[in-house]
């Protein structure tokens, strides 16, 4: 019989391509809410393959529910915190992501955020649409240029290169990163420096956050460390929401520990509308849309189709975790 893939989401495209590569697909029927756990559960046990989104939590409870024919977890995501990793790895069960092709795009959502921090644009946007700007005013709404400014990445893999990248060669930043470990060949033609996390945070004008949500990144940014930053400076997070402890961050931008915050992320997503972060002007929040360009979906959708076919097969991944 043939192989068969349970898609967690309805994405026309993605049904398609698997019908036409000749699987049997099991495809959610909707596209506006995540597959409720109790159906994953049941799906999960008759499939060879899984097409995941980060939505998905694939634990223990998922694994153990999937039969042994299951091959393949192939997540249409770079993130792969939402999986179960070394389980998936002692039970002989590949993992796909979806490394490269979202770098520009993410990147380019970690300027967007810089600059709406930079330049209080959520206050402005507010005061411009509800009738508060009177006059212009030579000294209303004034934040801070980036060109010049002294950038801190953390965590200088594919997208926190990318960004650093533009912030250098676009706006003439000075570059600081730190991480697990050095990267020379990363870090040489950027000229960025490797620092310790406390001295980058104190160096910095902008804090931008590109690591992978681990169990040693989780809460890395806490009430202990945003009080290292500079008052003036901003922090963008287009990583993953847990890496921040966002009491802590929503104490420090009220005490003007630092100046303001841009997030593609949160913990949970979406937060909650009556969440306190929402009430200050200083924090800009997106809907986790950090690789949403039409161009970088596709792309990822695609390596994600590849991902789960390869494995169906036994074959190697194109791009295995
Ligand atoms: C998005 O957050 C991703 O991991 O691709
Ligand atoms: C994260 O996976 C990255 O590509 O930087």
């Amino acid at each position: 019989s043939k192989p068969r893939v349970l898609v967690t989401r309805y994405v026309p495209y993605i049904f398609e391509q698997l019908e036409r590569a000749h699987v049997d697909v099991d495809v959610f029927e909707r596209d506006d809410v995540a597959i409720p756990r109790e159906e994953l559960l049941r799906r999960v046990q008759a499939c060879d393959g899984i097409l995941c989104m980060l939505t998905d939590q694939i634990d223990h409870e998922v694994l153990a529910s999937a039969g042994s024919k299951l091959k393949v977890v192939s997540t249409m995501s770079v993130g792969y915190n939402h999986i179960s990793v070394d389980e998936c790895r002692a039970k002989g069960i590949a993992i796909g992501f979806t490394p490269g092709v979202l770098d520009t795009s993410t990147a380019e959502t970690a300027i967007a955020l810089t600059f709406m921090a930079k330049r209080h644009a959520m206050a402005s946007v507010n005061s411009a649409k509800n009738g508060e700007w009177g006059v212009w005013q030579p000294f209303q709404y004034c934040g801070s240029d980036v060109e010049g400014s002294t950038v801190g990445i953390v965590g200088l893999g594919r997208i926190g290169a990318k960004y650093a990248q533009i912030m250098k060669t676009a706006f003439n930043c000075r570059i600081l990163y730190t991480g697990p470990k050095e990267k020379p060949e990363v870090a040489e033609p950027l000229r960025a420096q490797f620092c310790s996390l406390n001295e980058l945070l104190g160096e910095s004008d902008i804090v931008s956050v590109h690591c992978p949500l681990t169990t040693s990144t989780r809460h890395l940014f806490n009430a202990d460390t945003f009080p290292l930053m500079k008052s003036s400076a901003v922090f963008i997070n287009t990583s993953r929401g847990p890496v921040v402890n966002q009491d802590a961050l929503y104490d420090a931008l009220v005490a003007k520990q630092l100046a303001a915050a841009g997030l593609d992320v949160t913990d949970p997503e979406p937060l909650p509308v009556d969440n306190k972060l929402f009430t200050l002007p200083n924090c800009t929040i997106f809907p986790h849309i950090g690789s949403a360009t039409i161009k970088t979906r596709q792309a990822m959708a695609d390596i994600a189709i590849q991902n789960v076919l390869a494995g169906i097969y036994n074959k190697p991944l194109p791009h295995a975790v």
